[in-house]
């Protein structure tokens, strides 16, 4: 099959690598900012008039021009194969409705999980059981931070110039931080796995961003481990989904996770809880998933979306203990909350009763430095 790669990037050439060396694959033209290679062009139309071009894959990241890209590659018939996450998760609808007209397929296997074939799993699993759960550790970035300040006691800013450096961050690393990379991965398992599109704005979501050495102290002392964590559920018609960090104790799966590992799992109604972890990000591993995609279309796959995806705002929110660090003429705030509270420089760390994300959030948005963390029994 010849195919097109826009974005000659990281990933894109991972992707140019493996096709050089996979006898059922030809890359026929590559599309970039500046032409610097043979065959390369700037302009889409030369790929989407291209009748032996068969499939497109986006490695570019972005909104724009990735989802007019992926409009005229699917209107033209062209299969569409995807690692743009942010692409998927706000245009997942009107990209499924071009390629059901055409004909073409449209995957994104690569766009969770990077390198972590979770999505596909997913996808195969809810044709068979109803999924009841979906989430873990879907931000390579964040969990790599997160360990480099827990175990090398490494300031927050010095593991995200790492994080960086190494190739984990987005562009623009404020989504991994703030939960927000998390969160557009969790969209794409409410929908392949739920049937459900559910917008970011409705999913509560808090980062890492304010984590500072005081809390790193807090959790040693208690013996947890701090992950980021998406997560969703479904029980009946009620949808909960948010990302927010966990506290894990040393026995947790989520604890032994390290560096820039992914954990991914998912529950089935019968079929029980499945889990996955492996490399979430960099070149290889991400061009590997979509390389499979592209395998999966020569025989015969054509989606990962169910058909008539339910567009739902409404989501539940449960109710579980919180470790909240809030500067002491804020604590007031959240003392009707509080279970517990011990008061340390100019801060007060409390353990709160039961009590719901959303309230939490609304409640600490007005604190500036503020910090909060799901705690497990
Ligand atoms: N920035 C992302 C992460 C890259 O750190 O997980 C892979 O999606």
């Amino acid at each position: 099959m010849k195919i097109a790669i826009l974005g000659m990037g990281k990933i894109g050439s991972g992707v140019y690598e493996f096709v050089s060396n996979n006898p059922n694959l030809e890359v026929k033209r590559t599309l970039d900012l500046k032409v610097w290679m043979d065959n390369m062009t700037t302009d889409i139309d030369d790929i989407v008039n291209d009748p032996e071009i068969e499939a497109v894959v986006e490695t570019m990241g972005g909104l724009e021009p990735a989802r007019t890209y992926a409009l005229k590659c699917l209107n033209a018939k062209k299969h569409y194969i995807t690692a743009n996450k942010l692409l998927v998760s706000e245009a997942m609808k009107e990209l499924k409705d071009a390629a059901d007209k055409s004909g073409a397929a449209f995957l994104f296997s690569a766009s969770c999980g990077g390198g972590i074939p979770v999505l596909k799993c997913l996808h195969d699993q809810a044709l068979s059981d109803d999924i009841v759960e979906f989430g873990g550790i879907l931000n390579g970035t964040t969990n790599y931070m997160l360990d480099r300040i827990e175990t090398d006691s490494m300031t927050y800013e010095d593991a995200l110039k790492e994080a960086q450096s190494l190739g984990y961050a987005e562009a623009d690393p404020t989504s991994d931080v703030d939960g927000l990379d998390a969160q557009r991965k969790l969209i794409l398992g409410l929908a392949v796995g739920f049937g459900a599109y559910v917008k970011g704005e409705d999913i509560p979501v808090n980062g890492i961003r304010n984590i500072r050495p005081i809390d790193i102290a807090y959790f040693k002392e208690k013996g947890v481990s701090p992950r980021l964590i998406a997560s969703c559920k479904k029980d009946g018609e009620a949808i909960s989904a948010d990302v927010c960090v966990h506290l894990f104790k040393s026995n947790a799966s989520e604890s032994a996770i390290k560096k820039n590992v992914n954990y991914a799992y998912y529950v089935g109604k019968q079929s029980g809880h499945f889990s996955f972890s492996g490399q979430g990000a960099g070149k290889y591993p991400t061009a590997a998933n979509v390389i499979s995609d592209l395998m999966r279309i020569i025989s015969g796959a054509k989606h990962m979306l169910p058909n008539g995806l339910k567009d739902v705002s409404e989501i539940a929110s449960g109710e579980y203990r919180y470790y909240v660090r809030i500067s002491e003429e804020k604590a007031f705030l959240i003392e009707s909350f509080a279970e517990t509270a011990l008061h340390k420089d100019d801060w007060a760390i409390i353990e709160t009763k039961p009590i719901n994300h959303k309230t939490l959030l609304n409640t600490l948005n007005a604190t500036g430095e503020s910090f909060f963390a799901r705690m497990h029994k």
